[in-house]
């Protein structure tokens, strides 16, 4: 049988996996885009890839909009999700209203930052959610051309609220935990050899390690005027201060989940020594976005950790710091900008 695949949010990230996902058995794999659906609807995408080679991905369907993939009546097994998380410019939820069939569609979320889950439990409080970290380094340098650099690590966990890996599992949970094991089976099938499943517990403090590399390397390049990753961990205060945002996240993330985080993760050290190796001059994500014009992934990268931890009494000075001053910084820039265009 068919494993019907839809991709929301067909940029780097997401055109990539779907590019790896439409090579397995019976897999057909269709995207909605928006800027970039006439180059996908005439030409498909054309990636490049050190690992891969080059290639062309083209999609079984091109969708202009939500609203035409409603109207295909397929009934989608995996509606994959990954735009830019940002939830002070839209609620991306509304997208998958009319897409998503009780029983059969789990929600697979591809998106940086913690919290992300939280307005698809809100909208659609019955359906089976995925919740995914990646490390890739993926861009779409013009309409329906990506451009994967390195990386393609993926870690998939269910998302079941409240759940730790003590609890008993209910079926509804069961059944999230098949189609997680069922959905990483299918990008290992894509070669993508380092796709992983975890619980629903390790994929939170997956995030939360990820938010310790994101929330210092991100917006530090921005603030430093567009230093790169390499760049800042080779500069003796600059690297000072990755060292300790990064131990302020991780030291937060066992108070917040309540459990300490697994001794293979990448230390402070370990992570500054190997970015200090990486020559290629790649930018963070938020910086390409910062000089794009573009929102940043400010609040589910450092706003949603720093509230998280607030309510529990904890304070993030650093990530506090690095929120206030990059939310104004865009704030500024956005108002600068609406009065250009008056
Ligand atoms: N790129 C990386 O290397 C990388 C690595 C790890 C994690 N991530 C994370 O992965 C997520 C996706 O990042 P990305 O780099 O792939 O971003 P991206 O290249 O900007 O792709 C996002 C795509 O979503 C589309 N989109 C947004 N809203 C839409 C809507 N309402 N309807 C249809 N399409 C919509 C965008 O279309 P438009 O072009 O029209 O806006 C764009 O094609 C982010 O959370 C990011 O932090 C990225």
């Amino acid at each position: 049988m068919t494993t019907n695949i839809l991709i929301v949010g067909a940029g780097a990230v997401g055109a990539f996996y779907a590019s790896r996902l439409a090579l397995g058995p019976n897999t057909s794999v269709s995207v909605i885009c928006r800027s970039n659906y006439r180059a996908v609807f005439a030409s498909g995408f054309s990636i490049t890839s050190p690992k891969y080679g080059s290639y062309t991905f083209r999609p079984s369907r091109t969708f202009a909009n939500p609203k035409e993939a409603v109207d295909s009546n397929i009934i989608w097994d995996y509606v994959l999700v990954s735009t830019k998380a940002l939830p002070d410019v839209s609620d991306d939820s509304e997208i998958l209203v009319g897409l998503l069939k009780e029983g059969k569609t789990s929600v697979v979320l591809v998106q940086n930052g913690l919290g992300v889950e939280e307005p698809y439990v809100r909208r659609f409080p019955g359906a089976t959610i995925l919740s995914a970290v990646t490390v890739v380094s993926a861009t779409q340098t013009e309409p329906g051309v990506i451009k994967h650099n390195r990386w393609t690590r993926i870690s998939v966990g269910p998302y079941l609220l409240g759940h730790t890996d003590e609890s008993e599992t209910n079926e509804v949970q069961r059944k999230a935990i098949d189609s997680n094991t069922k959905f990483v089976g299918l990008l290992k099938d894509g070669g993508i050899v380092d796709a992983d499943a975890y619980s629903h517990a390790k994929l939170q403090m997956v995030r939360w390690h990820k938010i310790a590399i994101n929330a210092s390397m991100n917006p530090s390049a921005v603030l430093s005027a567009g230093t790169t990753n390499q760049a800042m961990t080779l500069d003796p205060e600059l690297s000072r201060h990755l060292r300790g945002v990064m131990e302020e996240v991780l030291s937060t993330a066992p108070k917040v989940l309540g459990t300490p985080l697994p001794k293979e993760f990448a230390t402070p050290d370990a992570i500054l020594t190997s970015t200090s190796k990486n020559t290629s001059g790649s930018k963070p994500s938020m910086l390409l976005d910062w000089e794009q014009g573009k929102k940043m992934e400010l609040e589910v990268i450092l706003g949603n950790p720093m509230r998280t931890a607030r309510e529990r009494g904890i304070e993030m000075p650093r990530l506090q710091s690095l929120y206030a001053l990059l939310r104004m910084a865009q704030q500024n820039r956005d108002s600068v900008k609406k009065e250009n265009k008056l």
